[in-house]
């Protein structure tokens, strides 16, 4: 897909958890690159001051904001009757392996109940592409070594199966109706932050993700990290991961946008580094890019959790030519500045000196 539509106006995305971590990255990555960019969050595990925040960095205003449940299929409806909607990029969903463990319903019926929601209102007006969020998670416990494309999904817990399901309904709705191209990337671990401290991961509540939860421990809001298991089958007794830089990630999405119009069916990419680290490994460059030490202790193994998840992304690499330029140290840093900036996230703290929202 091109920035300039037929006519020569800007091509209109419109991205669902926009205001979320990666959603939002997304936006300034978009809005640089020359698109139109429309947002729908319910602000369910986001928050609206980051948008202002987006534009800043940008340089450029989001057309439109709209605060509404992805499942909501006529407030969706209404979106693309006010826009000239070219393609949709969809994050919008939960994402926490433990609470889905403990809610297994509102997973599905968010993660999956939402996608066909989507679905129905991108087809009601003419709109058949769609870049899909999914999640290296649907591999579940395939075992250790990079795993590629092929490898059969083992979804470990409901928020990997609820992935899982979407991907096999975007397949098969592409199977039926050649009108639809969907470009389906499943990510690693994204991590880090933009690189002014403007943004970053910012999670309500108590955070289930490994960095966040050690960039609060660094800057003294949490008082220690619990490893979750120090008996799994890895060289340290930590499960390991294959971590990827949020700017690295959304840089892949909007190639994929790019690639969209090209691309017919239902195509998946993983995106990661094809580099494991482990939580030990983690918290030791944190505190190498932090100069803190992160108080840490091994407890009991998370339920739906797997030893180790890392990825081959050769496929995308040979398609589109892309591979991460970032590394953990890099994710580190940046994660480390938005916290120190914002020890309190969006809602308790002015961004930056100078700065207007
Ligand atoms: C999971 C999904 C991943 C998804 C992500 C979204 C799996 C296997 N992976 O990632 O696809 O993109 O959620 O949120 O389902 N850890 C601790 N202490 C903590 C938090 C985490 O030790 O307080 C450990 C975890 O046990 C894990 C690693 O850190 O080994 C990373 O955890 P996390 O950041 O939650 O991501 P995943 O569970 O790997």
């Amino acid at each position: 897909m091109h920035t300039r539509d037929a006519n020569g106006s800007p091509s209109t995305v419109l991205v669902t958890g926009g205001a979320g971590f990666i959603g939002s990255h997304a936006c300034v990555e978009l809005l640089d690159h020359g698109y139109e960019v429309i947002v729908v969050d319910d602000y369910s595990n986001s928050c609206p001051r980051v948008l202002p925040r987006v534009e800043r960095i940008a340089g450029r205003f989001v057309g439109a904001v709209y605060e509404l449940d992805i499942r909501d299929r006529r407030a969706l409806s209404a979106v693309f009757a006010r826009h000239p909607v070219d393609a949709v990029v969809h994050f919008a969903a939960h994402k926490a392996v433990g609470e889905s463990a403990r809610m297994p319903v509102a997973y599905y019926d968010t993660n999956v109940g939402g996608t066909t929601a989507l679905l129905h209102a991108m087809h009601e007006h003419g709109v058949h592409r769609l870049v899909f969020s999914s999640s290296c998670s649907v591999y579940g416990d395939a075992g250790e070594g990079p795993l590629d494309e092929a490898v059969p999904h083992r979804p470990t817990n409901p928020y990997a199966a609820s992935k899982s399901l979407c991907e096999r309904i975007l397949a098969d709705v592409c199977r039926h109706d050649p009108r639809w191209s969907v470009l389906c990337l499943r990510y690693f671990n994204p991590a880090g932050a933009h690189p002014s401290g403007l943004l970053g991961e910012d999670p309500h509540g108590t955070p289930d993700n490994l960095f966040p939860y050690v960039a609060q421990v660094a800057v003294g809001r949490r008082q220690r990290l619990r490893v979750f298991g120090g008996d799994w089958p890895t060289p340290d007794g930590t499960a390991i991961r294959d971590y990827l830089h949020v700017m690295d990630t959304v840089e892949a999405h909007r190639i994929a946008l790019d690639h969209l119009a090209d691309a017919t069916g239902f195509t998946v990419f993983n995106l990661g580094r094809g580099h494991g680290s482990s939580v030990l490994d983690v918290v030791a460059a944190f505190e190498e890019a932090s100069g803190i030490t992160v108080p840490h202790k091994i407890t009991g193994r998370r339920t739906g959790d797997v030893a180790e998840l890392v990825a081959d992304a050769g496929a995308v690499a040979r398609a589109w030519g892309w591979r991460p330029s970032r590394d953990l140290a890099d994710m580190c840093r940046d994660a480390w500045r938005f916290q120190q900036l914002n020890p309190h996230g969006y809602q308790g703290s002015s961004p930056q000196p100078g700065a207007k929202e």
